[in-house]
């Protein structure tokens, strides 16, 4: 187990599931943990269970929205404000939405939530990751990006919408958004992978949709692993010496491992940067 005694990291999405599990095992590894979820409650809830079991408490839980351009702001001030460092920040939240709805900032909510997000909140955390360098960020994409496409012209699902086209296109661009960042900071000591966690047993997708959605869901538990096994590659990302240094690299099953050929077209990344700039009035 490696020693993160003295890191700060940030987990978002830490109230649950993979993010959880991961805030859990980087407390018991000494790290101090700031818990970015949306909701005090939940956060509450999960902090108390993650000290019972690691027998240390992460050190903060504060709020953040990943669908609100306001509350990601509001989250990165009051983190500058607390702390000196970021050491690892986990762009770990998610969601699946099983229908077309809009954020309260107009964006189509698969995107928002599982790109847009992280893409802001990582900027606006830019400057203290690098004062804190060699630092690590870690982006949480899924497998069903494989299937994905990226179209520049229709990237809200205006035109056309299918959840699974929607939140796989959304880690899709995280991918190709993670490997332009990786470029753009080469130099910097502050490193940026992409993981794909693994089909894994959490509440993901399983609180939407039709009766049958959830049925299925719940026949599909058996073939998932625990959120505990799905964390372990966040982990080693996170924290292993091994791999120190390594940048612009997509993770499955705590090995380098190749994402959608897509993925990898560097002119296409550019311009996905330029547009999400323009997006987020960067
Ligand atoms: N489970 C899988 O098989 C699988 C496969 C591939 C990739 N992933 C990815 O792994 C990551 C973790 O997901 P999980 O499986 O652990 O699912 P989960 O148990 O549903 O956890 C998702 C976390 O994201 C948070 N979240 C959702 N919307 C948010 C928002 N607008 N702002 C801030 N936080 C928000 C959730 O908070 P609330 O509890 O408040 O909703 C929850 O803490 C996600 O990025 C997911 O896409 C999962």
């Amino acid at each position: 187990m490696t020693d993160m005694n003295g890191k700060i990291c940030i987990v978002t999405g830490s109230n649950s599931g993979i993010g959880k599990e991961t805030a859990r095992a980087l407390t018991e590894m000494g790290a101090t943990i700031v818990m970015a979820v949306r909701d005090r409650t939940r956060g509450e809830v999960a902090k108390m269970e993650i000290a019972e079991v690691s027998g240390r408490e992460p050190c903060d839980i504060m709020l953040c929205d990943l669908a609100s351009r306001e509350s990601i702001r509001m989250f990165a001030n009051q983190f500058k404000e607390s702390y000196d460092r970021l050491d690892v920040l986990i762009n770990n939240a998610g969601a699946v939405f099983r229908s077309r709805q809009l954020t309260t900032d107009g964006f189509e909510s698969n995107l928002a939530v599982n790109y847009l997000g992280s893409f802001l909140l990582t900027h606006e955390l830019l400057p203290i990751l690098r004062s804190s360098a060699p630092s690590r960020v870690i982006n949480l994409t899924s497998g069903l990006h494989k299937r994905a496409n990226v179209d520049f012209d229709d990237l809200q699902s205006k035109r056309k919408f299918s959840w699974r086209d929607a939140y796989g296109g959304a880690k899709l661009l995280l991918i190709m958004y993670t490997y332009e960042l990786a470029r753009r900071l080469e130099g910097t000591g502050v490193t940026v992978n992409v993981v794909s966690p693994g089909f894994v047993a959490t509440n993901l997708g399983g609180g939407t949709g039709s009766r049958l959605n959830k049925i299925m869901f719940r026949m599909m538990r058996p073939f998932q692993i625990s959120a505990e096994e799905g964390a372990k590659t966040s982990l080693y990302v996170a924290t292993s010496p091994e791999v120190e240094g390594v940048t612009g690299k997509h993770f499955a099953k705590s090995q380098i491992s190749p994402s959608s050929e897509i993925s990898y077209d560097e002119s296409l990344q550019k311009r996905l940067w330029d547009i999400t700039e323009e997006m987020l009035c960067l």
